[in-house]
């Protein structure tokens, strides 16, 4: 709690809440701090070229490889809270420190690592370094990232001394274990301490420009216009729209919006409008996207207003290793611990590791279902539960 508290005093926002973008000087500060912590619990320490650090505890014949290994991440979002990332890789240091001062030695290595730019807030896509450090992102491609100042990433990682020597992906983990706020409201509704989650529902963020035609507002009739605001505001409309059409854990956002020349009495030229799409069911959020894309190609159409489109993020829906799974409810048992088994709706470090080794996650309550909000909280009682779990479940993977 002490160390949460200390690093919820970096980028700390006025009224609360915390704002720590990838690569920031915030992020470099919370960085510096973490892994100060890490040196003096002995840990052999590694930043890769993604700006990814791990520190290792070596295993009882000093092996450093195929750890187990707990991990998250420091960035935050804009508006974000104390919790979100940093909750999972202090409780990994917590449990590092607990091994030292049982003086336990472990079969395996435990790890703990946290990763560049999860949150995708500042550069495209999310969960950037663990995909980058998992191989499932281009080293090269995702350096290039720029974010809306035009600001690149590689250069960024320069700039806060975190472009490390370390080839990313030159070692795996033996499992990956991630202790998070749920971010939603079922554990809290539900009376439930710990969640065994069972996987991560499919993401998909795209970002659609629309290109109208500027006017005067006052001259215009209404049947010469091309204006990109309406067609973005049928759309914003719509996704909630197909959202609730299509049920189960179908979800649509739009997020970031913004009107070029954004004045009072001029038609809107340009709007730049992001969409975000989840679901568990790949072939439902394939379905979201299609839908979605038909639709804007009609409305554009009937508008008169042009459409490009990029692709922010796109990762399909992972299940976690159901044995792990399975370990973390019984380590909740085990510790008199209420649990239920639910998927993130949110995405997070783990699902990058999940195709490559056994991973899972173990989720605490968030009040009021609160998350990249400043107002986010679990309480010490919450927190102290889901590190014990934690702890109950790397013992068993690390002997
Ligand atoms: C990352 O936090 C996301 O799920 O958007
Ligand atoms: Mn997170
Ligand atoms: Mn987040």
């Amino acid at each position: 709690m002490v160390r949460l508290e200390q690093l919820g005093a970096v980028g700390a926002l006025e009224g609360g809440g915390v704002c720590r973008l990838a690569l920031s000087d915030a992020d470099r500060e919370g960085r510096d701090l973490v892994r100060g912590w890490m040196e003096e619990l002995g840990l052999r320490i590694s930043i890769d070229a993604v700006g990814n650090v791990i520190g290792v505890r070596p295993d009882k014949r000093g092996g450093v490889t195929a750890p187990v290994l707990v991990g998250s991440h420091l960035d935050t979002v804009a508006t974000g809270g104390i919790y979100d990332g940093s909750l999972g890789v202090l409780a990994g240091l917590e449990v590092i420190e607990a091994l030292g001062e049982a003086a336990r030695e472990t079969e395996r290595p435990v790890a703990v690592g946290f990763f560049t730019n999860e949150e995708g807030a500042r550069f495209t896509p999310d969960m950037l370094g663990s995909g980058v450090h998992q191989g499932a992102l281009d080293l090269e491609t995702c350096l290039a990232a720029r974010d809306r100042d035009g600001l690149c990433l590689g250069d960024e990682l320069q700039r806060i001394g975190y472009a490390g020597d370390q080839p990313c992906g030159g070692w795996r983990a033996s499992s990956y274990l991630e202790l998070h706020i749920e971010q939603g409201p079922v554990l809290e509704r539900e009376k439930q301490l710990i969640g065994a989650v069972t996987g991560v529902q499919g993401i998909s963020w795209t970002e659609w420009t629309l290109e109208g035609t500027s006017n005067h507002a006052g001259t215009t009739p209404m049947s010469m216009r091309c204006d990109s605001g309406v067609v973005a505001a049928l759309v914003l409309a719509f996704v909630r729209r197909l959202a609730l059409d299509m049920g189960g854990s179908q979800v649509a956002t739009v997020g970031a919006l913004s009107f070029v020349p954004n004045l009072v009495n001029v038609i809107p030229k340009q709007v730049t409008m992001t969409v975000d799409l989840r679901n568990t069911s790949e072939a439902s959020l394939a379905e979201a996207e299609a839908r979605t894309a038909a639709f804007i190609a009609e409305c554009a159409q009937a508008e008169g207003v042009r459409v490009r489109s990029r692709s922010l993020a796109r990762f399909a829906p992972v299940e976690f290793d159901p044995s792990l799974v399975q370990a973390v409810e019984q380590a909740a048992g085990r510790l008199g611990f209420s649990s239920r088994r639910l998927p993130s709706g949110a995405g997070h470090d783990a699902q990058m590791f999940a195709p490559n080794c056994q991973s899972a996650m173990i989720f605490i309550p968030s009040a009021g279902g609160l998350s990249h909000n400043t107002e986010e909280f679990s309480s010490p009682a919450e927190i102290e539960a889901g590190a014990r779990v934690l702890l109950s479940v790397v013992l068993g993977l690390a002997g």
